[in-house]
C-alpha cells in the first residue's frame, strides 16, 4: 500500500483532506491457541500487512463510509441508526460501524464523520482482517473526537465492536494484538491479569525466518464449533468448580482430567492446559535468547489442537507436515483453526524449499495453491498523520 492511497481516496471522494490517517496490522499467533477465553495466555505479534483509515470530521449529519476494496461504493447512516442488528451493520461496514458504536457506548458524544478504509489484510485468511479494521477504526473515531485511548482500551472496544455488534464471540487476542503490539517483538499477553508485555523476536538474527501458509480454506468463526469449544471449556470450569480453566495447573492436570468423566471433556481441558504451558516455555526460550529450540513447541501446539481440541482440518495439517518435511524446525496452525493459515519457523535459507514442497504437496492433492508469505512482527495500531 502507498502510505497515502487511503487519503488519496478520501480527497477523491469526499473533495477535501482528511483530519487524519490512522492504521493498525493483521496478527498471528506464535503460540497460545484457544486459551484466550480461558483467562490463558497468548503470544500474538502483529504482521506488516495493514488497514488504513483516513478520516475527516463530517460535513454532513452522516456516518458515510469508502472502501478501496469495494470501489464505488458509499456507505451512508445516521448516528442514530448505528445499532447492532441495523441493516447498515451488515457485511463489512459492519466492522467500522461497529467500532464507532462500541465508542460511542462508552457513553463519550460522537459527531458524524467521513471514514475511507484501504486494507492490505487479506480477509478469510485467519489473519485477523477484522480487528485490523477495528482497532484502526476505534482509534480514529477516538482521536477525531478528541479521546486519547490506551491500547489495551481501543482493544477492549474493538472487540466489543466483533462480539456486540458484528455477533462474533472472539476473545480479546486479536484485537489486544493489533492494538498493542511492538515493531520487532512478540506480545506475551496474560488474558487473566489482564496485563500485556512485549518481547523481542527477531528471527533473521538468529537465522530464522516465519512463513505463513495461508491453506486458502475460508474458516468462519460464526459457524458454531468456536462457540463450542468454548461451551466446553466453561462447561469443565463448572464441574472443576473454578472460574476459569486458567485456573488449572500444569501441574494439576491429572487430578482435574480424573474429576472430570467425559473423554471429550478431558482432551479440552489437556489442550488448554498443555498449551498454556507451552507458552510459558516458549518465553522462557525467547528470553533466553534460544529462539531455535521453540520449534518443537510450536508442533507439540500442532498435535494437541488437531487431536484433544479437533479444531484442524486436513489441509492445515498436510501444510504443517510438509513444512517440517523439508526443514522448518516447527510449525503449527495459527488462530481458530478449521481452515485459515499455518505459521512455520523455517531456516531462513530453507524458506523457498519448504514453500515449494508446501505448494506441491497442496498440487499433488488437487487443491487450491497455499498463499505463502513470509512475515516479520510489525508496530500496532498508530497515528500515521
Ligand atoms: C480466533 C479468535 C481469538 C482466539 C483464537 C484462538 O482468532 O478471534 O480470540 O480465540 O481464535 O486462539
Amino acid at each position: 500500500m502507498s502510505a497515502g492511497s487511503a487519503a488519496e481516496l478520501f480527497r477523491r471522494t469526499f473533495g477535501r483532506d482528511p483530519d487524519g490517517i490512522f492504521s493498525a496490522p493483521g496478527r498471528v499467533n506464535l503460540i497460545g491457541e484457544h486459551t484466550d477465553y480461558n483467562g490463558g495466555l497468548v503470544l500474538p505479534f502483529a504482521i506488516d500487512a495493514r488497514a488504513q483509515l483516513a478520516a475527516g470530521r463530517g460535513d454532513s449529519s452522516k456516518v458515510r463510509i469508502v472502501s478501496a476494496q469495494k470501489p464505488g461504493e458509499v456507505v451512508t447512516v445516521a448516528p442514530a441508526d448505528i445499532e447492532p442488528g441495523a441493516p447498515a451493520a451488515a457485511g463489512w461496514p459492519g466492522y467500522l460501524l461497529g467500532s464507532f458504536w462500541a465508542v460511542r457506548q462508552t457513553g463519550r458524544p460522537l459527531e458524524p464523520l467521513d471514514l475511507v478504509l484501504d486494507s492490505q489484510v487479506p480477509s478469510g485468511a485467519g489473519l485477523s482482517s477484522s480487528a485490523a479494521v477495528e482497532c484502526a477504526t476505534v482509534l480514529a473515531v477516538s482521536a477525531l473526537a478528541g479521546y486519547r485511548f490506551d491500547p489495551l482500551t481501543v482493544a477492549r472496544l474493538a472487540q466489543r465492536a466483533e462480539n456486540d455488534f458484528v455477533g462474533v464471540p472472539c476473545g480479546p487476542m486479536d484485537q489486544t494484538a493489533s492494538a498493542a503490539a511492538a515493531d520487532g517483538a512478540v506480545l506475551l499477553f496474560d488474558t487473566r491479569a489482564g496485563t500485556v508485555e512485549n518481547i523481542p523476536f527477531d528471527p533473521a538474527a538468529h537465522g530464522l525466518a516465519i512463513l505463513v501458509i495461508d491453506t486458502r480454506v475460508a474458516h468462519s468463526l460464526a459457524d458454531g464449533e468456536y462457540g463450542r469449544r468454548r461451551a466446553s471449556c466453561e462447561r469443565a470450569a463448572d464441574v472443576l468448580g473454578i472460574r476459569q480453566l486458567r485456573d488449572v495447573p500444569f501441574s494439576g492436570l491429572p487430578a482435574a482430567l480424573d474429576r472430570l468423566p467425559d473423554p471429550e471433556l478431558r482432551r479440552r481441558v489437556r489442550h488448554v492446559v498443555t498449551e498454556n504451558e507451552r507458552v510459558a516455555r516458549t518465553v522462557a526460550l525467547l528470553r533466553a535468547g534460544r529462539i531455535v529450540e521453540i520449534g518443537d513447541l510450536l508442533t507439540a501446539s500442532h498435535a494437541s489442537l488437531r487431536d484433544d481440541y479437533d479444531v484442524s482440518c486436513p489441509e492445515l495439517d498436510l501444510a504443517v507436515d510438509t513444512a517440517l518435511a523439508a526443514g522448518a524446525l516447527g510449525a503449527r496452525m495459527t488462530g481458530g483453526g478449521f481452515g485459515g493459515s499455518v505459521i512455520a519457523l523455517v531456516p531462513a535459507g530453507r524458506i523457498d524449499t519448504v514453500g515449494a514442497a508446501v505448494t506441491a504437496a497442496f498440487a499433488d492433492h488437487g487443491w487450491t495453491a497455499p498463499v505463502l508469505r513470509s512475515v516479520t512482527p510489525a508496530q500496532g495500531a498508530r497515528r500515521d498523520a
